[in-house]
């Protein structure tokens, strides 16, 4: 088992202002979230940062349009993407905001900084611009779209600037060694062979500031030039921990640095695992131990966009919470999500079948007839298990064997591997159930013993899995913790101690109460 590191600090990106919540936004933050609630329960010391990038090109257009000024559209948005992190329940420890102050006045000191040392020079760039993406393609690229933007498809324009570059071709070299030094830099594998195969292909200095539009941040020294949203919106890692400025209350997070996760979607990994790490080499600053871009959600098999009008948006988000429950939709993110190579689908059968066969039939089932049978045969009372253990089954081994494994996944953000690790000992319970027969047991006054260890090593071993389950399934698993009587704070700190066999003492009384994930049937059609 990998040694529980002393701090963890995960970021998500920071979400556009001028985009509505949905499932990406959701998706990277839960996967976050579950990760950080863990790594609390284990006892680290965790930093979750999340936020809103609120500058640019496309938030002072809405703003014109609007006839409102950018600051009042990108205040109205952060409010609602941080009224999202409270609907579905994020643990995140700071909201950060790249127009409030204490990042700008970082900001700007950093990129002075870059132009001090050279990293950031004055010059002219010409080439084919995607005005919605507000980025420069190159020529090759330009060509391959012909000549029209591969997410939007409006036409390219040719834009001439003059800028201020960034010498990310001075990195190359030493980006390359350093990926071949920290394999576990760029995470999943195929992430990292693309990276490579760009690095292979030469890098060339890119634009960071732009003249065409005045929402964003001054270039320090020449207040014609906005720094470029990428620039600016990368740094908000560093200026939520006050890296740059021992005058602000956020120095106090300076021992946060290196990060542990930048979490990403696969779309934007060129600017966090090439941009991102030579600016940081040019600043001096260590590099984040890993960026994890994971790939897409689609829907019912195909590509979700605004053309088709099929996003995950928000209210569908909700009539999944609504039905199923926020623990449920956690769950389906936390286990079928695409933290692989792959797109994953997000279609409404699966997310029946998963619903159906892991929490109501594996794990709320297992919850349900082993609180029914402490009931019915001991009156709600946890008896100690000194009879022999009919079925020789070696919990203590077993549940040990999948704790280090559901922690060792988890600490690589193998969520789904990390979940089913837990789910085991359940099915393991399930299955010892079938073996051990205690409804049979109990039709036999003369082995009470017998019954009372077997139903001890089933609420025992429940009880370890819903330790690990709980990051993923807080309220769910808070309430069967209330059914037992347990009080137990993740925050405090101690999963491996409370996860040792034979932490529940005897003498515990078993509530029962509605099933915690009740089977779902399909409303018959109308
Ligand atoms: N502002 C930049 C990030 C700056 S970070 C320094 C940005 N913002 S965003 O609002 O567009 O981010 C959207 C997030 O949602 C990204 O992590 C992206 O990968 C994710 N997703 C968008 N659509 C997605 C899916 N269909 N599936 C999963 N996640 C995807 O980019």
């Amino acid at each position: 088992m990998n040694a529980v590191p002393r701090s963890f600090y995960i970021t998500t990106p920071i979400y556009y202002v001028n985009d509505k919540p949905h499932i990406g936004h959701v998706y990277t933050t839960t996967i976050c979230d579950v990760a950080a609630r863990f790594h609390r329960f284990l006892g680290c010391d965790v930093f979750f940062l999340t936020g809103t990038d609120e500058h640019g090109i496309k938030v002072e257009k809405s703003a014109t349009d609007q006839g409102v000024t950018p600051q009042e559209i990108a205040d109205r948005n952060a409010a609602e993407f941080e009224s999202v992190m409270g609907l579905l329940h994020m643990t995140n420890d700071d909201f950060i905001r790249t127009t409030q102050p204490r990042h700008t006045s970082q900001v700007t000191t950093l990129v002075a900084r870059l132009i001090d040392s050279g990293d950031v020079y004055p010059g002219e760039y010409e080439g084919w611009y995607d005005e919605g993406q507000e980025e420069y393609v190159t020529d090759t690229k330009a060509a391959e779209s012909d000549y029209k933007s591969p997410v939007s498809g409006k036409p390219l324009v040719k834009a001439k600037e003059r800028n201020y570059f960034f010498r990310l071709s001075a990195y190359q070299d030493r980006l390359l060694q350093h990926i071949d030094a920290c394999p576990g830099f760029i995470r999943p594998e195929a992430r990292k062979n693309e990276v490579l195969g760009r690095l292979r292909d030469g890098l060339q200095d890119i634009p960071i500031s732009r003249t065409n539009f005045t929402w964003g941040i001054p270039v320090p020294g020449d207040e014609s030039h906005v720094i470029y949203v990428w620039v600016d919106a990368l740094m908000n890692y560093v200026t939520a921990i006050g890296l740059v400025d021992a005058d602000l209350p956020e120095s106090a997070r300076r021992g946060y640095w290196p990060a542990q996760f930048h979490v990403i979607g696969k779309e934007i990994l060129f600017f966090h695992a090439i941009v991102w790490p030579a600016v940081l080499m040019a600043l001096g600053i260590k590099l984040p131990e890993c960026v994890y871009a994971h790939s897409f959600w689609i829907r019912e098999g195909r590509k979700m966009s605004k053309s088709l009008g099929n996003f995950i948006d928000l209210p569908t988000i909700q009539s999944y919470t609504d039905r199923f429950g926020l623990d449920a939709w956690r769950w389906f993110m936390a286990t079928q999500g695409p933290l692989g190579a792959t797109d994953a689908d997000f279609a409404h059968s699966k997310f029946v079948e998963v619903y159906n066969s892991e929490l109501a039939n594996t794990l709320g089932n297992a919850v349900n007839r082993v609180s029914n049978m402490i009931n019915r045969y001991q009156d709600g009372i946890v008896k100690p298990a000194v009879a022999p253990d009919p079925a020789d089954f070696d919990w203590p081994g077993r549940t040990a064997a999948h704790v280090a494994d559901s922690i060792d996944r988890m600490h690589k953000l193998d969520l789904s591997g990390s979940m089913h690790a837990a789910l085991s000992i359940v099915r393991d319970v399930n299955g010892y159930i079938d073996v051990t027969k205690p409804f049979s047991v109990a039709k036999e006054p003369e082995r009470a013993d017998e019954l009372a260890t077997i139903l001890y090593n089933c609420i025992e071993a429940i009880r370890i899995a819903s330790l690990l389950l709980w990051p993923a399934l807080p309220q769910k698993m808070e309430a069967f913790w209330q059914r037992l009587g347990l009080s137990i704070d993740p925050q405090a700190g101690s999963l491996t101690e409370l996860a040792a066999w034979g932490g529940l003492s005897a003498d515990h009384r078993v509530t029962t109460g509605d099933p915690l994930f009740p089977r779902w049937k399909e409303p018959e059609d109308e």
